[in-house]
């Protein structure tokens, strides 16, 4: 009953010729029937992926937003602009925004909910460090880190988010977690929802994030709280991302 997400997070990586790559490529394969298919692009490519991925199953997110419609802010995109290239989805507290710019959980709080105000899906990402996971505080961190946001919403804006649980520990380092360490926090993440609403977190979908690739996808996606993947790495080559997307079927 929730229909599987792969998302591919470029990072501030990729090019226009590899935009141009993914378009075609997807063009001429067939992927499952039920599976959303999202490229978080750096900004700059947002407009030529949304004409090269036209015909394909990808649809488009954002890397960040800033919770502003618009004003002096330097550098920023509003979820507004974000709209105007057919941005469907935005990530919200990436753990590399939470420790290189120091976006703390209400900085997370206002993008993610810039994103839900302009219609557009929120992927609230969570994920404790290895000091944390060492220490024995890993469903601490986590659910801190969803609570802050989750108690915030109204009922209707919960139904809407997207979680990702990426162990910082997992990210473009190789170290994946295993299929039962990532079920395990998923169920933690679900049984929480589940406080507030049971309906809601049955319908929650969560997406795994860490070093996810060609190789470990079909096991990890195979776990039954695991209902997708946050790539990085590995969704730089078309090849491996279309088979992460094949085994999300
Ligand atoms: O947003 C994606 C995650 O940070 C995972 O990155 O697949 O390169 O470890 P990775």
């Amino acid at each position: 009953m929730r229909t599987p997400l792969i998302a591919g997070n470029w990072k501030m990586n990729g090019s226009a010729a590899l935009v141009e790559e993914f378009g075609h490529r997807f063009a001429e394969k067939s992927l499952p029937a039920s599976l959303d298919v999202v490229i978080l692009p750096p900004f700059p490519y947002l407009d030529a992926a949304r004409r090269a991925f036209e015909g394909t199953p990808i649809r488009l997110g954002a890397q960040t937003l800033n919770p502003l419609h618009s004003g002096a802010r330097t550098g920023e995109v509003s979820g507004r602009m974000l709209k105007e290239f057919g941005v469907e989805f935005a990530l919200a507290g990436h753990s590399e925004r939470r420790q290189l710019y120091r976006e703390d959980d209400e900085a997370v709080l206002d993008r993610l909910l810039a994103a839900l105000n302009v219609g557009i899906t929120p992927i609230l990402c969570v994920g404790e460090t290895l000091e944390e996971r060492d220490a024995g505080k890993t469903m601490e961190v986590v659910l801190r880190q969803v609570g802050y946001v989750m108690a915030r919403l109204e009922p209707d804006q919960r139904e809407r988010v997207v979680i990702a649980y990426e162990p910082v520990w997992a990210i473009g380092t190789g170290r994946t977690a295993t299929p039962e360490q990532a079920q395990e926090v998923m169920a933690g993440i679900r049984d929480y929802q589940a406080g507030y609403d049971r309906a809601l977190a049955a319908g929650l979908r969560l997406l795994y994030g860490g070093s996810m690739n060609a190789d470990n996808a079909a096991e990890l996606l195979a776990q039954p709280d695991i209902d997708g993947g946050l790539v990085g790495g590995a969704s730089l080559k078309v090849d491996d991302f279309l088979a992460i997307c094949q085994s999300a079927g």
